[in-house]
């Protein structure tokens, strides 16, 4: 929970929101019944299907999935992240909020911190103006093409030569010196003695969504190693989950276009001055899950720009499967990738800004490149390279969110391999469940659903009859699994599965991957086994009477059959 935000208050907030007003102040709705019908805002659709519930203070959306209180509407619509969404619920409420400044209830009060970079922030970029050796650090600016103005927006500066230019600022005293240590801005040695971390380099700070300054990556003048130094992890200071260049293009614009995730600060700071203020860079590292949250939250669009050659290719391919768990709400992910020996500045220099953003609306989606990427090496003309592709391609999937996204992918592969699509790939899956599917898919189906959702059991209404007379492959792994889960009702499905290790419907089990498109509520779910069951007993009873009229002797049948034979019989004599 964020700093000053208690569960109480959160409780007090949202039951003084009127979510139909909130709401309706950004969508418009109209009222049916008891709810509020709308176009949905996190996808596009023509007919409505977004709802909201006052009675609930829920919105949910039939089409795409959305759904939330309150506070998850400003931070999906809105893009804020729950600290602010909470703020902004209480200030429309007129609640006084909460102390945001007040000191975390545990660890050291981070204030003085904050309070030690900022003064070393000042420091560095006083020294950029005023310090005899600067002029060198000016020219290289100057020589990258930087301007001034761009350099100031970004607060750059110049840590000196020498050992101790930091220390003799700001190191007074014990406690100077300790905050200086906390910060990451001089080093101890063994013996005790102290120097800057930082020497003769032009110095980028990096500051948080709130424009504070957190550490400071530090680039060489000439020649050397390290050629960028950055700041160590410290109580405020966390490289996996900061992005450089977050504060400055949210501060160029409240709402930016696109969030565009670069490898350098320098990248970040040519193309802000090329009028393309919404770059942003990770901190030396890959991209990571956190710092990907924050990025759709913060635009509609998210493009990773990476060199085209094999190193960034790898790069970029790391990028899109951290990316997998969290795509999909109507946000593209997209890739681009830069002819050989560029970077975004030397191109956006050389290009232009017109040129730079025409290659961003052009980049490559996520789709495209993860498909490309698994169908590299093999030859799609065989079926010994489709089955490859496919076998690839599932688990990917299967990080995807289920949803309306992860079916079309879905769909894509199975043009890509040659199959039909998968049932539950539909765009509308919520028809899915009334579609008649092919018998086979039917049982499969629902054999999949019992075994990523066994508790579906509990909401069927009808049991197997005697199946003895099928054929139907799969129904009787699917008996077997109702008998399972009705003889330990809590059963999750991984326990399922492992009860049906080593037993023969073992490899059934393991090729279920193709139903991972499934999309449906839990009722549209439950409706679609027991669809498949009730389809199964009609199969079932028919076989049987089939069968029954088969037989020539009664001799060769058990009494029950014999009296269902002489039922039948004497059903038919009479008319
Ligand atoms: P690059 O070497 O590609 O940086 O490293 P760049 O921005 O193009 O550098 P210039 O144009 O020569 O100044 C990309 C990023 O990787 C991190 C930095 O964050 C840098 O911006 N990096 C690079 C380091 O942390 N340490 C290094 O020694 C090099
Ligand atoms: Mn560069």
């Amino acid at each position: 929970m964020a700093r000053g935000i208690t569960p109480e208050f959160k409780e007090r907030v949202l039951a003084r929101v009127d979510l139909v007003e909130l709401i309706g102040a950004r969508v418009a709705l109209r009222r049916v019944g008891k709810e509020y019908l709308g176009l949905c805002p996190f996808h596009n659709e023509k007919t409505p299907s977004f709802t909201v519930v006052p009675d609930k203070q829920f919105y949910h959306c039939f089409g795409c999935g959305a759904n939330g209180n309150a506070i998850d509407f400003l931070i999906q619509y809105d893009r804020l992240d729950f600290p602010e969404a909470v703020t902004e619920l209480a200030r429309q409420a007129g609640m006084d909020l909460p102390n945001a400044d007040a000191p975390p209830r545990e660890g050291p009060d981070p204030r003085p911190l904050y309070d030690t970079l900022a003064q070393a922030a000042a420091f560095y970029q006083r020294q950029l103006r005023t310090h005899p050796q600067a002029q060198r650090a000016v020219d290289y600016l100057k020589g990258r093409g930087l301007s001034g103005t761009i350099a100031a927006r970004f607060g750059l500066g110049f840590a000196p030569p020498g050992w101790d230019a930091l220390l003799a600022q700001l190191g007074a005293g014990r406690d100077g010196r300790a905050r200086l240590a906390a910060a990451g801005l001089i080093i101890e040695r063994d013996d005790g003695r102290c120097y800057d971390r930082f020497r003769d380099r032009i110095m980028f700070p990096i500051h948080d969504r709130r424009g504070r300054v957190l550490g400071f990556g530090g680039r060489i003048l000439d020649q050397g190693e390290p050629k960028y130094l950055n700041s160590p992890e410290t109580a405020v200071f966390h490289k996996g989950r900061e992005l450089y260049g977050l504060y400055q293009a949210r501060a160029a614009s409240r709402q930016p276009p696109r969030l565009l995730v670069v490898e350098g600060y320098l990248d970040v700071i040519a193309l802000a001055q090329f009028e393309l203020p919404y770059a942003v860079a990770t901190l030396g590292t890959a991209t990571t899950p956190e710092q990907l949250t924050r990025l759709l939250r913060s635009a509609p669009e998210l493009v990773f720009c990476f060199d085209g050659d094999r190193a960034g290719r790898a790069a970029a391919w790391k990028a899109l499967t951290t990316a997998l768990p969290q795509v999909g709400r109507q946000q593209p992910v997209r890739f681009l990738f830069l002819p050989e020996g560029e970077d975004p500045d030397t191109l956006v220099r050389k290009e232009g800004r017109v040129a730079f953003e025409q290659r961003l609306t052009g980049a490559t989606p996520l789709s495209t490149f993860l498909f490309e990427h698994l169908s590299t090496g093999l030859d799609l003309t065989t079926a010994e390279g489709r089955a490859a592709l496919d076998a690839a391609a599932r688990p990917l999937l299967e990080r995807v969110p289920a949803g309306t996204y992860r079916g079309l992918l879905a769909q894509q592969l199975a043009r890509l391999v040659g199959l039909p699509p998968p049932v539950g790939g539909r765009a509308a899956p919520r028809r899915a469940a009334r579609v008649p599917a092919p018998q086979m898919d039917l049982t499969r189906r629902a054999i999949a659903l019992l075994l990523d959702e066994p508790g579906l059991a509990a909401a069927l209404t009808v049991r197997p009859t005697d199946w003895s007379a099928l054929r139907q492959p799969g129904a009787d792994l699917l008996q077997e699994l109702l008998a399972q889960i009705d003889a330990a009702p809590g059963l999750t499905g991984g326990m399922l599965r492992e009860r049906l290790r080593d037993s023969p419907y073992e490899p059934i089990i393991a090729q279920r991957s193709e139903l991972l498109a499934i999309d449906l509520t839990y009722e549209g779910k439950a409706a679609e086994v027991q669809g498949a069951i009730e389809r199964l007993n009609e199969q079932a009873g028919r076989a049987g009477r089939a069968r029954l009229w088969e037989v020539r002797s009664l001799a060769d049948l058990t009494p029950e059959q014999r009296t269902a034979l002489r039922a039948r019989r004497g059903r038919r004599a009479d008319h």
